[in-house]
């Protein structure tokens, strides 16, 4: 569980899940770093949900709740950066793991990437809590958290604590939620 203080928080899911959208909401509107793989961070602009632009490598977010302090990493989900997400694995302490509840094509493409991150050497053996959005729940042709649970076979996973909330990352709904739960694990 999450007992340190500071927590490295992995956000992952494919393109245009609506991570970036999920984290600007999370963090109160200040710095956005951007990270390139130095410890070199620089400031460099103030970002609103509507400005969000598909995410290119990774951006670095760091903001504090009432007991930890986070820094997340914002994965690009687009295919050819996906093999950029298993270099953090190891430092990681918790997963946030974004779906488009919309994207029923896709759906098969989420959970093989699921599957696979599970899998992951340097994640399989760990206890750590996993915290899934099924994001985009305002569409009209969203599934529900528990169809998007049944489709990825989330009650498989038995080794670790995980959690799936409904979020519709454009009003910020359904995100405190989902930050609870990982905060109590
Ligand atoms: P990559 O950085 O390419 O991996 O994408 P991402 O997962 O970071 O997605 P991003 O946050 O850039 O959002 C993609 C698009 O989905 C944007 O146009 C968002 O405004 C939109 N979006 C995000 N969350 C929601 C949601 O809950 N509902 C709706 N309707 N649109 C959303
Ligand atoms: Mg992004």
């Amino acid at each position: 569980g999450l007992k340190k203080k500071e927590v490295n928080v992995l956000c992952l899911g494919l393109d245009n899940s609506g991570k970036t959208t999920i984290i600007n909401q999370l963090k109160p509107s200040n710095l956005r770093l951007y990270g390139p793989l130095s410890d070199d961070w620089k400031h460099v602009s103030q970002t609103q949900t509507q400005d969000i632009v598909p995410t290119i490598g990774f951006n670095i977010e760091k903001f504090k709740s009432s007991s930890l302090s986070f820094t997340v990493f914002d994965m690009s989900g687009q295919s050819r950066y996906r093999n950029l997400w298993e270099h953090y694995y190891k430092e990681s302490h918790a997963i946030i793991f974004v779906i488009d509840s919309g994207d029923k094509l896709r759906m098969v493409v989420a959970k093989e990437e699921l599957d696979t991150l599970l899998n992951h050497q340097d994640i399989c053996s760990r206890r750590m809590p996993v915290l899934l959005f099924a994001n985009k729940s305002d569409l009209r042709e969203a599934m529900s958290s528990v169809k998007v649970s049944q489709l990825l076979c989330l009650e498989n996973i038995k080794d670790k604590p995980w959690h799936i909330c409904a979020s519709n990352a454009v009003k910020g709904e359904g995100l405190q939620e989902g930050v609870d739960w990982l905060q109590g694990t």
